[in-house]
């Protein structure tokens, strides 16, 4: 039995043992799964919002890669049935929980370096297409920062990696700077480093994996969400590179100033003709 506690409109859940979790509102897609009868393809929605699985996948990928805080599903809570019935009332009729990261201490991380932490999580993010990875979705413990709300992740339209920069683009005109675009800004030879040592890791993910990744975290989509993973893992030193040149170009073309919008804008109607 645990407790439930509400902190600035978030609801949080505390286990018994300790380990504090926000509660987040799980949103099923709302287009549903259709069954091509031709081609038996799966079609799936055009983008997720605050869906459970899409987490999860994302935190298990980076389960001792990355600074990521653990997500987890409500049937492995535990819960009670009082306490389910209360976070229904509280958070909506399903629900996920993300592992607070101000719990996390440096000895439980993989990375204690600030400036590792932030290579990696960055070749994480561009694996999943993560654009929502900045400040307001990171906490500092000791100084070394660690990641949640993953929520952004695996959208299918930003598979094509120029739509993904796009986005990228837009969210930080919106304010959302992502850890991407602030890693490229100080580039340096170490960093460049530190990228080849995290792409070797995520290159080496095996499928068997991914299969297990995302069957123990999703069961509409798994196909979808497999084969997008296999795909971008296959290509995740091009996409890098890719991301690094409309970065970096746009630094020496601007001399600094953040205005990238030709540049990635070109590159991106180019590839799509
Ligand atoms: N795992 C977590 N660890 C620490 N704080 C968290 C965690 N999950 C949520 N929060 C807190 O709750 C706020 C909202 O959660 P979340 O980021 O998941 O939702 P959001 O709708 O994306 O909000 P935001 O626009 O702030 O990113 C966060 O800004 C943070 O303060
Ligand atoms: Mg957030």
């Amino acid at each position: 039995m645990g407790t439930i506690e509400i902190e600035r409109g978030m609801v949080k859940y505390i286990t018994s043992d300790g380990e504090i979790y926000y509660v987040k509102q799980h949103f099923p897609p709302s287009i549903p799964p259709v069954t091509e009868r031709t081609s038996q393809k799966l079609l799936v929605p055009e983008r997720f919002f605050s869906y459970g699985p899409i987490e999860k996948i994302v935190s298990l990928l980076g389960l001792g890669r990355c600074n990521v805080v653990t997500v987890k599903l409500a049937h492995e809570m535990h819960l009670t049935f009082e306490e389910f019935e209360m976070l229904q009332e509280m958070v909506g009729p399903e629900f996920y929980f993300s592992r607070a990261a101000y719990q996390y201490t440096p000895d439980t991380l993989p990375h204690k370096d600030p400036e590792t932490a932030m290579g990696y999580q960055i070749v994480l993010d561009i694996l999943v297409r993560n654009w929502d990875d900045g400040d307001r979705n990171m906490y500092m413990v000791s100084g070394i920062p660690v990641w949640f709300d993953f929520g952004a992740s695996l959208d299918p339209r930003c598979q094509n990696v120029y739509r993904f920069l796009l986005k990228l683009q837009d969210a930080a005109e919106a304010g959302r700077v992502s850890s991407i675009e602030l890693y490229f800004k100080n580039y340096s030879r170490q960093r460049e480093k530190i990228l080849e040592a995290a792409i070797e890791v995520f290159e080496s993910i095996t499928q068997s994996e991914i299969r297990t990744i995302v069957q123990v975290s999703e069961d509409e989509f798994s196909g979808f969400f497999a084969d997008y993973l296999v795909n971008n893992i296959s290509q995740i030193s091009e996409d890098v590179d890719i991301i690094r040149g409309a970065f970096l170009s746009q630094k020496t073309a601007d001399k600094g100033r953040i205005f990238y919008e030709p540049i990635l804008k070109q590159t991106f109607w180019r590839q799509i003709k």
